[in-house]
């Protein structure tokens, strides 16, 4: 049943963010909506399995995966954008127009298509004259806006606007966003989430990070990003991605994964850091730029901070 009493995401952005940012929004939302309805009968159509190509990083391609960045390259191509920065595009695509630079996972958690959920995110940049190089670094401070979505049962986004984080619910009766969690706040921790099963790639100093941050926590870990930061945010926990032997400088991406939840989380009075301080202050020099993620309630990310920074 509709619960149409409750605020749609259109009238919630109005006058709340300036016109050029609530159009980018809306226009994430609403292709976030035709690529819930793509997953939902992905296995019924050719949506399943390999384009046969890999992506800028090396990564198998999925179909859902092109599938999804044709999407948003269509949705966001809007007039307040000068810039898209896909997970799935090799360079940036200069587009000329307004103030902002729109960073996107177009499906997060691939290795999930078709068996558990996966996601979208999306971080709004302004004061990028340039693509993120070392002459001109960018900030995660830099965002104005930062977005990520679920597609599960339900399909929720979760938004950063104006210093404060809200939850979204998809009603597919009349393919509206409503506001189901007001003012989110992160919660006292009760979940690590993190692949176990990499510990023998871990240093020394993660190891015993990780050990102090998740003391007295339980397992979750799903192995889709923003399914896991969901769980995080809304039942209380710690998710990290440290760097590893395989992958030294962290496999998350700053741009378009590990920034926009970073804004989530201190905005959601939670933290994320690559270790040592805020994601949100580590200079980004490249579109791909990789980096270490660990984020949550903000006293188990500081028992991580704490043992990460401690003399060997
Ligand atoms: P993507 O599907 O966009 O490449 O991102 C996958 C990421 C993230 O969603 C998840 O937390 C992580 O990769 C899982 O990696 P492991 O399989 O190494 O745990
Ligand atoms: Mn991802
Ligand atoms: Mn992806």
């Amino acid at each position: 049943m509709s619960q149409s009493s409750l605020p749609e995401l259109r009238a919630f952005l109005s006058g709340r963010v300036p016109d050029g940012l609530a159009a980018i929004l809306g226009a994430f939302a609403e292709a976030s909506a035709g690529l819930r309805d793509a997953l939902a009968t992905a296995p019924l159509s050719d949506l399943l399995g390999a384009t046969g190509d890999t992506n800028v990083q090396d990564e198998p391609t999925a179909k859902l995966d092109a599938y999804a960045n044709e999407t948003f390259h269509r949705a966001l191509r809007l007039p307040g954008v000068t810039r898209l920065i896909s997970e799935e595009d090799e360079a940036p695509v200069e587009l000329g127009g307004g103030p902002y630079t729109c960073c996107f996972d177009p499906l997060d958690g691939s290795s999930n298509i078709g068996v558990a959920a996966v996601g979208s995110v999306i971080g709004v940049y302004t004061g990028m004259a340039a693509a993120p190089s070392a002459a001109a670094p960018t900030l995660g401070r830099q965002m104005e806006a930062a977005a990520f979505v679920v597609y599960g049962l339900p399909t929720m986004m979760v938004l950063a606007t104006g210093g404060q984080v809200d939850a979204f619910t998809f009603d597919p009766t009349d393919r509206t966003w409503r506001l189901t969690s007001p003012a989110v706040r992160a919660q006292p921790a009760k979940y690590a989430s993190i692949n176990w099963m990499y510990r023998d790639r871990w240093s020394p100093a993660v190891a015993r990070a990780v050990d102090n941050a998740s003391d007295g926590l339980r397992g979750r870990y799903s192995g889709s990003m923003v399914e896991d930061v969901l769980r995080v945010l809304l039942s209380g926990g710690v998710f990290l991605y440290p760097e590893d032997s395989a992958s030294p400088a962290g496999k998350l991406r700053m741009l378009y994964e590990i920034c926009p939840i970073g804004l989530i989380m201190e905005w959601a009075g939670g933290a994320a850091i690559d270790g040592a301080r805020s994601v949100l202050d580590v200079p980004v020099t490249a579109p791909h730029q990789r980096g270490p993620l660990v984020a949550g309630a903000a006293e188990a990310v500081e028992r991580y901070r704490v043992a990460y920074t401690a003399p060997d």
